[in-house]
């Protein structure tokens, strides 16, 4: 396939090249903010190149979460470098329907909130798909919006996100390539994505209003974002799949000027960053014959140390024996690499050589912070964990980074009014409480009262998990970051006062060891942003001495977990242990029954963690290792 290249404006060294496997050119970025600025970089050229001609510029614009670090640089470029967008007409892909443009939920509001409101474009040149537009006049609508589209000479440059079911717009499974703009019914699964918005499935509307697929196409040049973990496999199948109307995305490939940038989490099931061995010579180092020795073992089905020469070259692992030696060799390697990520002792072992273990011997009482995201996330990830190290005599404090208030219903909420009112049924502040409660008509809007009544509710269900797990109460921490206290889904960005609320505890504690959870599932979800906060507190404080003998271990939240060559440390659990954690996750009572926050997964949370846990021990002994109930994994972090 051709690929026009010539308006990328930055190209990371040896990041273009095109394999077997791939039939859409993509560009793979350390972290979404260098991508969305590459990408505002060439949308704010061609805009410039446009103006020298006196002409037009016509942008198709995406919403959602992918492009808004691109809004937020061409609004950065507006304001500090003055770009003009007087000679901009955009057109945007799609919109809810039914949806007033008022509605904080429609793209009309999006759009205007995220970039048109911040610069000088002229407000007659945007053109949204109307949530409005009468059922009966719709079918004219649509055709009058490709109309106008085409009366401009067409779409100079698209920018697409994409979705998990692969749509475009919103060009759902089934779509055809010569689709124009349209009325459209919502995929389940994409609805299911927008729920959390909508604080839940039942208030995100069936359908919409797209561009076609065909009008997608017809742009001159197309850009599509992919951050995260969580589009990985549609990003694998839309660039790597045959092209078919199950996976809308893919008609893409037959689009000669068309980029995907990516990160690194969205790239890591593509065949060249996932088996790299398959597509080219590879430089082999130790994490690159960890990864492949693991993947040979589960391809072939055979324990490691049953591995042959045949199998290694069978698999384009023919340059590694040749670096190497013999194979027996490097599987013996693996598997001690790996053995030695096993341990019952995640404080490290007294009395023990500690030469091949995750941690240290010394201090054998060790001051231990687990940070956990919302007052779940700790019994979750590492309730196992967590228990060993309290019964191995650790000082185990646990650091609540949010309220989660956002996370309790209003009907939990109004049980435990009324229970405080029964006992108090003269106390106006409880009555007014109430009151809140049954008569708020906006699921988001809760007042300031409600809202600390559903903070100290969660409060109260960690603090009955931890003292189940015996952490005494002067060590449990509730640092309520201020970014979390919007009282809606929106957060405020990371803010110098969350992280020296963070820094504080850390200078406190004096830990010598730090539990994060280092979940990059959602890059702007709230784990992402404790993260942050964490890692910007570590790193002003890596200098102090104290921090010279502080390990930092990273967890995984309740939706993914790390792979077996990425797991430094592995905690196995007893079937017993498995019962206490998931006794101490039943104390977050009001995250049973169908949360508001469950991504795609309907499963309870201790139902998903005990599934993975033993997932990951059953990994492990696939691999040839010993064969346990359950493991938590870890991955250390270096600073
Ligand atoms: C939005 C749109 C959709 C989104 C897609 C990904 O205008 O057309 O195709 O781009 O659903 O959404 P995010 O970026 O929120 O993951």
């Amino acid at each position: 396939m051709k690929l026009s290249l010539k308006n990328i404006v930055y190209q990371p060294p040896g990041q273009f090249e095109e394999t077997r496997y791939e039939k859409i050119h993509n560009v793979i970025f350390d972290n979404s903010v260098d991508g969305s600025k590459v990408v505002a970089a060439e949308i704010a050229n061609l805009i410039k190149d446009k103006q020298a001609k006196n002409e037009i510029c016509v942008l198709g614009l995406a919403t959602g979460s992918s492009p808004i670090k691109v809004y937020e640089e061409l609004v950065r470029l507006h304001k500090e470098e003055g770009l003009s967008f007087k000679n901009v007409v955009t057109f945007n892909l799609d919109e809810y329907y039914p949806m007033p443009k008022e509605s904080i939920h429609s793209y009309h509001y999006f759009m205007h909130q995220h970039l048109f409101d911040h610069i000088d474009i002229l407000p007659e040149n945007i053109n949204i798909p109307d949530g409005m537009v009468p059922k009966e006049q719709l079918i004219e609508y649509c055709i009058s919006y490709d109309e106008k589209i085409k009366s401009y000479g067409g779409l100079d440059f698209q920018l697409l996100g994409i979705g998990r079911t692969g749509h475009i717009g919103f060009n759902e499974p089934g779509s055809h390539i010569n689709s124009g703009t349209r009325f459209i019914t919502l995929d389940p699964l994409t609805r299911y994505d927008a729920a959390p918005d909508f604080f839940g499935i039942n208030n995100v509307p069936r359908w919409a209003i797209t561009m076609g697929v065909k009008t997608v196409m017809s742009a001159k040049r197309i850009v599509l974002l992919a951050w995260g973990n969580k589009k990985a496999d549609i990003i694998k199948k839309t660039i790597e799949g045959k092209m078919t109307s199950d996976v809308p995305a893919t008609y893409l490939q037959q689009h000669n000027n068309t980029t995907f940038v990516l990160d690194q989490e969205a790239s890591s099931e593509l065949t060249r960053i996932k088996t790299p061995w398959l597509v080219k010579d590879c430089k082999w180092d130790d994490t690159l014959i960890k990864k492949s020795v693991v993947w040979l073992s589960g391809v072939t089905d055979k324990s490691i140390l049953k591995l042959t020469e045949k199998d290694y070259n069978a698999h384009g692992m023919s340059g590694l024996l040749a670096q190497e030696g013999d194979h027996y060799d490097i599987n013996i390697k693996v598997f001690n690499q790996l053995q030695h990520t096993i341990t019952g002792w995640p404080g490290g072992k007294p009395n023990a050589d500690d030469t091949n273990r995750p941690e240290r011997e010394y201090p054998h009482k060790k001051r231990v912070l687990i940070f956990s995201p919302h007052p779940d996330d700790d019994v979750i990830s590492m309730g196992g964990t967590l228990d060993r190290l309290v019964q191995q005599g650790h000082e185990v404090h646990v650091a609540y980074q949010t309220s989660g208030s956002i996370a309790v219903s209003d009907e939990q909420a109004l049980k435990y009014a009324e229970i405080l009112l029964h006992y108090q049924p003269d106390n106006n502040k409880i009555k007014s409480l109430i009151k809140d409660l049954q008569t708020k008509n906006k699921p988001y809007e809760d007042t300031v009262e409600v809202r600390k009544l559903k903070a100290e509710i969660r409060k109260h269900e960690a603090i009955g998990a931890l003292r189940y797990l015996g952490v005494p109460e002067k060590n449990m921490h509730f640092l309520n970051m201020p970014f979390y206290e919007t009282g809606t889904i929106k957060k405020k960005p990371l803010s110098i006062r969350d992280i020296n609320i963070v820094k504080d505890i850390i200078v406190t504690i004096q830990p010598h060891q730090i539990f994060a959870a280092g979940d990059l599932a959602d890059p702007h979800g709230t784990h992402k942003v404790c993260l942050d906060a964490i890692f910007a507190a570590i790193d002003s404080l890596k200098t102090q001495d104290f921090m010279n003998d502080c390990r930092v271990w990273l967890y995984r939240g309740a939706w993914h977990e790390w792979d077996v060559p990425q797991i430094d440390m592995a905690v196995p659990m007893s079937p017993d242990q498995v019962l206490r954690k998931r006794k101490a996750i039943f104390y977050h009572e009001t995250q049973k029954d169908g949360v508001m926050f469950q991504g795609n997964d309907p499963r309870e949370f201790w139902v998903r963690t005990e599934d993975r846990n033993r997932q990951t021990a059953e990994k492990y002994n696939r691999l040839g290792l010993a064969d346990y109930a359950a493991i938590e994994a870890f991955k250390r972090y270096l600073f």
